[in-house]
């Protein structure tokens, strides 16, 4: 059973968004790299001006392709706390799937070639493909640290392919490739009116009210059919093509079985296509935060001197987060009302991506999905982001595999986040046939 050392990797607050959790990632990243040498990997964790990247490898043979793995071991903060059956950094098995925050996203899926690795050893004491580990701790908070590390480690990190289990599947035993994610840009929109919070009773109706004004601001985004309404927002937009709209719409994701994932009776979004494709393959805007004014329990009587919006932008081909950046910068302070100051700062960004499934490899990699499940793999896209994999691809000049082990209810991100015990064996064994494969091509 492997769920032992998942559940010690678990164990450590390793949220590398929030400063207070940094000796928790340093932590971890010392437990990887003493698991990666107990392996017999030549394994160092790296310091960075953020979190340390774990990089580990067997000994290289020439005539071998190589493979690198990367993964990261950094969470997302665990809020609402309250929201959890169990504490999130106190993993729990029940009923063959194991709960905590990372468990999916990304700990569960990573350990799972890291065990692969191991048990490919242990039977056979050598590897039929040379293997590099690129384990990072800040994917949840932009990966900082990873370009310059890939710029100054680019000999060493040298290889043929990148696979990546940082994505979903489909549907239990539904094994997927997916060839494409969107990419993501973030914003943050703040309003300021009177310097100081004001009595809503003396002032109300004389003072510029930035919650008001906040609210029209984001009314503004969509249009009535749910279409982003920034303008030249679509402009870059690739359509889906013809065959991807066959392959998905055969898929088991109607509209009833999302709603029953997400456990909301309603759905929501641009017109005119299917859910599906509005997630994998259209552009979106969504408010993640709003704040300003009283947020306390009861009310109170008040004209906040400032509100605010998270926003992100989700991005397909060819759009990028340098022109989406620019087209809503240039919208928000167009329509800005003139008795509020807007105050504009841009986030982390990422490029779509999008790879070609029926390269050599990515045939490789569909007959290891397809022996590790038993079941041809779907060809998939996905909505969420990876923003590095662009700068992967473009510094080790390798082509990326995304073989995901995320179940669509796996509730990453979110409270009591899970992953199958199912799962992280199946995680095993394809790792151990990719490799096989690999070696094959
Ligand atoms: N593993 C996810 C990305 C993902 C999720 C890909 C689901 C495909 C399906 C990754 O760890 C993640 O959460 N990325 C963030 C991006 C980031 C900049 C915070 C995301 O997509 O929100
Ligand atoms: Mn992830």
């Amino acid at each position: 059973m492997s769920t032992p050392e998942l559940f010690e990797f678990l164990r450590f607050q390793s949220i590398s968004t929030d400063p207070a959790y940094a000796p928790q990632v340093e932590a971890c990243a010392g437990w990887l790299e003493q698991k990666f040498q107990r392996m017999g990997l030549e394994a160092r964790a790296y310091p960075t001006p953020g979190h340390p990247i774990v990089v580990a490898r067997n000994p290289p043979k020439p005539g071998r392709r190589t493979l690198l793995i990367y993964g990261h071991y950094d969470v997302q903060p665990v809020d609402p706390l309250e929201e959890w059956t169990t504490p999130p950094f106190e993993p729990r098995l029940e009923n063959g799937v194991v709960y905590a925050r990372g468990a999916t996203d990304n700990k569960g899926q990573i350990l799972a070639h890291i065990l692969g690795v191991e048990k490919t050893l242990k039977e056979t004491g050598d590897l039929p493909v040379n293997i590099i580990f690129l384990v990072e701790g800040e994917e949840e908070s932009g990966s900082q640290s990873l370009p310059l590390f890939l710029e100054e480690h680019r000999e060493e990190l040298r290889c043929d392919l990148i696979a990546i289990s940082d994505t979903g599947m489909v549907a239990s035993g539904f094994p997927s490739l997916t060839y494409g994610l969107r990419g993501i840009l973030s914003m943050e929109v703040r309003l300021h009116g009177a310097e100081s919070d004001l009595h809503s009773g003396i002032w109300g109706g004389v003072a510029p009210n930035p919650a008001t004004l906040l609210a029209r601001i984001i009314a503004t985004l969509h249009d009535e059919n749910f279409r982003v309404a920034i303008p030249g927002f679509y402009d870059a937009v690739v359509e889906l093509q013809d065959w991807e709209r066959e392959e998905w719409a055969r898929l088991p994701l109607t509209d009833a079985i999302l709603k029953a994932t997400i456990r909301s009776p309603f759905l929501f979004g641009e017109a005119g296509y299917s859910a599906v494709e509005r997630a994998w393959g259209r552009p979106t805007a969504e408010v993640n935060g709003i704040g300003g004014g009283y947020q306390g329990s009861g009310g109170k009587t008040v004209i906040p001197r400032e509100a605010f919006a998270k926003l992100t932008f989700r991005l397909v081909p060819d759009q990028t987060p340098e022109e989406i950046e620019a087209l809503a910068r240039t919208h928000l302070e167009s329509i800005c009302p003139p008795q509020v100051r807007i105050e504009i700062t841009s986030g982390h960004g990422g490029e779509p991506f999008l790879c070609d499934p029926h390269s050599v490899y990515g045939q490789a990699a569909r007959r290891a999905l397809a022996r590790t499940w038993g079941v041809e793999p779907a060809l998939i896209r996905e909505g969420g982001s990876i923003p590095i994999l662009h700068v992967l691809r473009q510094t080790l000049n390798a082509e990326i595999l995304l073989l995901g082990l995320a179940l669509p209810d796996a509730a990453c991100h979110a409270p009591n986040e899970r992953f199958p015990v199912e799962n992280l064996e199946a995680g095993i064994r394809l790792n151990q046939v990719l490799l096989q494969e690999l070696a094959k091509v």
